[in-house]
């Protein structure tokens, strides 16, 4: 949970967003506890942000102040706020991600598929030899390169212009994964209290990034079977809340697999340009068709300023390689590799060196990853198929994962914590919403090996019969990291 808190709603915004006190439930006190719980829960007034004093609220509700205090203390006592000294009341959310954590390393007898991570590609073992023989070439100086390797930021800007998107290498800056890229633009960028437009539900980590910040989310609605009406829904939304940034994964999301149609895209990105909206385009799963041809990068039809596009080697390579990029006009992305200098000065070189190989030996890289990924998804469907008939899953055309509504009754959260205790680890529905969204979803990631894949899926139906009984029990929010 944030450990600061700056933000303030002033009491007339809140009651604009309370609405008028007539309305809400009886008793009114309890009413206005649950707006103000809904308000916190959809992201309108993210964790952290101080209430205004009692008095004031109850001027501008035009009700009591007993009924404030009465409602503050509700939320207090079910954790949707918490009292600071000097600061008041402050929104909070309970079992909030503590931004940290981690799911036990996936030992002996666990399967973990609470990461969507593939193990590494054959390439990257001999990619290290050869950057290790290559590096007594560059210890005879000092070892930072500012913005990252420049044979590296050359071989990222090609691979963008041969995917249609010219780039030249001043335009790229190297980070230490697609996570680190996204965060820069936040560091560098988001004031506390800037709104920033996410599809939801959406990668947990740019929950993490926005809350981090000390942003406002504005969540729009994402459905896989039908992605492009997040066009229409961003657009409406932009046009609402005047987002600082929008977070986007164009390319088979995570956690949903959606993708923007060719049009789709060009029209969402015009239209968040023409808003003023810098949009965050993450690129982590966009070269992982798994049937039919790429589609243009989002950021083709816009001018560089209107997006920074993150990306990396995280899931073609593998995770622990923690090399990524961002890719913008040139001088916001000087600007955000002046943030990454104040950080860590730089990125380690030997990394560097295997990733510009890699780099360019992408197109063989994906070949292998994406074969591996299109075997295991069959065998996760036909699975899923064959054991949990009633669990929904509409079959992505690429990415690492499967988002499955579950049958009525069945919490997420209770699957979760039932499967951990059979050594299935998953990532529930509720880690990639806000609030308690989603605890109807689960997310299955088909990274890997198929008889993990058959082991896990024969737990998860073991359990989930015997569960269908209504509320799971109160596990906290995305407690683990999620990937
Ligand atoms: C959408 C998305 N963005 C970013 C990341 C993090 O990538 P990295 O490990 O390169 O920081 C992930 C990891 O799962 C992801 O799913």
């Amino acid at each position: 949970m944030p450990s600061s808190v700056d933000q303030s709603t002033p009491a007339h915004e809140l009651a604009a967003l309370v609405g008028p006190v007539e309305e809400l439930a009886a008793p009114r006190y309890a009413g206005l506890a649950r707006r103000i719980r809904d308000l916190v829960s959809a992201g309108q007034l993210p964790t952290g942000t101080r209430l205004p004093a009692e008095r004031d609220l109850a001027t501008a509700l035009a009700t009591s102040r007993v009924t404030i205090a009465s409602a503050y203390r509700v939320l207090r006592e079910e954790g949707w706020a918490r009292t600071r000294h000097g600061s008041g009341t402050v929104t909070d959310s309970p079992g909030a991600p503590a931004g940290v954590g981690w799911f036990p390393h996936a030992g002996a007898g666990r399967i973990d598929l609470g990461h969507a991570a593939p193990e590494a590609a054959p390439q990257l073992a001999g990619a290290y030899a050869a950057a290790l023989a290559q590096l007594p070439s560059l210890t005879g100086g000092h070892g930072y390169f500012h913005n990252g390797l420049p044979e590296l930021r050359a071989a990222i800007a090609e691979r963008f212009t041969a995917r249609g998107l010219p780039t030249d290498p001043d335009q790229v800056v190297v980070t230490s994964g697609v996570g680190d890229a996204s965060s820069l633009v936040a560091e560098a960028l988001l004031e506390p209290g800037d709104r920033v437009l996410v599809a939801h539900p959406t990668y947990p980590g740019a929950l993490r990034m926005v809350e981090g910040a000390r942003g406002r989310l504005v969540p729009v609605a994402v459905d896989a079977t039908r992605p492009d009406d997040l066009v229409d829904a961003a657009h409406l939304a932009a046009r609402q809340s005047a987002p600082r940034l929008a977070y986007l994964e164009p390319d088979f999301a995570n956690p949903t697999g959606a993708r923007l149609s060719a049009t789709g895209r060009r029209r969402l990105a015009a239209t968040l340009w023409q808003q003023g909206v810098l949009t965050v385009v993450d690129e982590v799963s966009a070269e992982l068709h798994l049937a039919g041809d790429p589609l243009p990068p989002y950021a083709a039809g816009v001018p560089d300023v209107a997006t920074v596009t993150v990306g990396g080697l995280s899931k073609a390579v593998w995770g622990g390689l923690r090399i990524g990029w961002l890719r913008t006009d040139a001088a916001l992305a000087d600007r955000l590799g002046t943030v990454l200098v104040r950080r860590q000065l730089s990125v380690g070189v030997l990394d560097q060196l295997a990733a510009t190989a890699l780099v360019r030996d992408l197109d063989a890289v994906l070949d292998g990853r994406r074969r591996q990924l299109r075997d295991r998804r069959d065998v996760l469907l036909a699975e899923l198929a064959a054991r949990l008939p009633d669990w929904q899953v509409h079959p992505p055309a690429g990415g690492l994962s499967l988002w499955c509504a579950l049958p009525p009754g069945l919490s997420s959260a209770a699957l979760s914590a039932a499967a951990a205790a059979h050594g299935v680890l998953l990532a529930e529905g509720r880690a990639f919403g806000t609030g308690h969204a989603f605890d109807d979803r689960v997310r299955l990631p088909f990274t890997l090996p198929a008889a993990d894949l058959r082991t896990a899926v024969e737990v998860l139906a073991s359990l989930a019969g015997p569960l269908r009984t209504g509320a799971g029990p109160a596990v906290p929010v995305g407690a683990p990291t999620v990937v």
